[in-house]
């Protein structure tokens, strides 16, 4: 482990400042949507408030992905039309693209790879969850497939040289990414993508994602079918090669996961075999 490298982790950690922040809109959307008092209308008037953001979304209501066949030209319209739970979905894809679909210096594989990855991961997790009878968590499914990862991606800009390093370690000696980050940094991407959802003001069930999707086992029991989902698609999506130069080359599936989900063989063969598609859907969305 080298010291200066840890010193300089656990400072970024420890000082929010420096960690990246999002437009405010994501975390209050977030929390709006909860709540069950809350109108349409007050979600749409707070979505409204940023213009750069509400142009995104109305581009993203429009895309292949999340389109309904009609043309969406307001907030309003797109709640009506989408329903909430999608739109929040779209709030959370055009606030976080700014962080975490960054050129990463230093990093030679094609710009915007962990935004790729993290997307397909939460277009394969929505498609879990509606595949196990879990609609009622599709979306937040789908948000935590997009920041997952959100740690790589802070790694990747503040420590560049250290994100290469890291990878470097993962080939020569074929161990999974986060145990390499651990011996080189002593920290690993969960951890500081936790600190950063606690900065951005993200709930718990969030922060569960990032924090255990490599070892679903360790989730807290509430939040154990989510995770497994997440851990799931991001597995899947490694073997895949999708994402396959920001990780490892080695994937195991949680029994834990399979098991919580009550996933068969048949159904993860399906699923592994929907690859290209989710694919496709995914690149409808960058
Ligand atoms: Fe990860
Ligand atoms: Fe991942």
């Amino acid at each position: 482990m080298h010291a200066h490298i840890q010193q300089r982790i656990q400072g970024i950690i420890n000082n929010l400042d420096q960690l990246p922040s999002i437009p405010d809109v994501a975390s209050k959307v977030l929390t709006m949507v909860n709540d069950p008092d809350i109108s349409f209308k007050a979600i749409a008037e707070e979505i409204s408030k940023d213009q750069a953001i509400t142009t995104n979304i109305l581009k993203l209501c429009n895309s292949a992905y999340f389109s309904k066949g009609k043309e969406i030209s307001s907030i309003d319209r797109a709640i009506v039309t989408l329903g909430i739970k999608e739109v929040k979905d779209i709030v959370i894809v055009a606030a976080t693209r700014e962080v975490l679909n960054k050129i990463i210096v230093g990093y030679d594989l094609a710009r915007g790879e962990l935004w790729k990855h993290g997307i397909a991961v939460a277009v394969l997790s929505k498609k879990i969850a509606i595949m196990k009878n879990k609609k009622a968590v599709a979306d937040i499914a789908f948000t935590g497939g997009i920041i997952h990862d959100v740690g790589k991606t802070v790694l990747a800009l503040f420590v560049q040289n250290t994100f290469r390093e890291i990878l470097e370690l993962t080939q020569a000696r074929q161990i999974p990414f986060a145990q390499a980050e651990k011996e080189i940094m002593g920290f690993d991407h969960q951890e500081i993508g936790e600190k950063i959802l606690s900065k951005w003001k993200f709930p718990e069930v969030l922060k569960a994602i990032v924090r255990h999707h490599h070892e679903p086992e360790k989730s807290p029991a509430e939040f154990l079918p989510i995770v497994s989902i997440v851990h799931i698609a991001n597995t899947l999506c490694l073997m895949a090669g999708i994402g396959i130069g920001a990780d490892g080359l080695y994937h195991e599936l949680s029994d834990t996961a399979i098991k919580t989900l009550g996933l068969s063989n048949r159904e993860l063969e399906e699923l592994y075999r929907d690859m290209p598609q989710i694919l496709d859907q995914a690149t409808a969305i960058l």
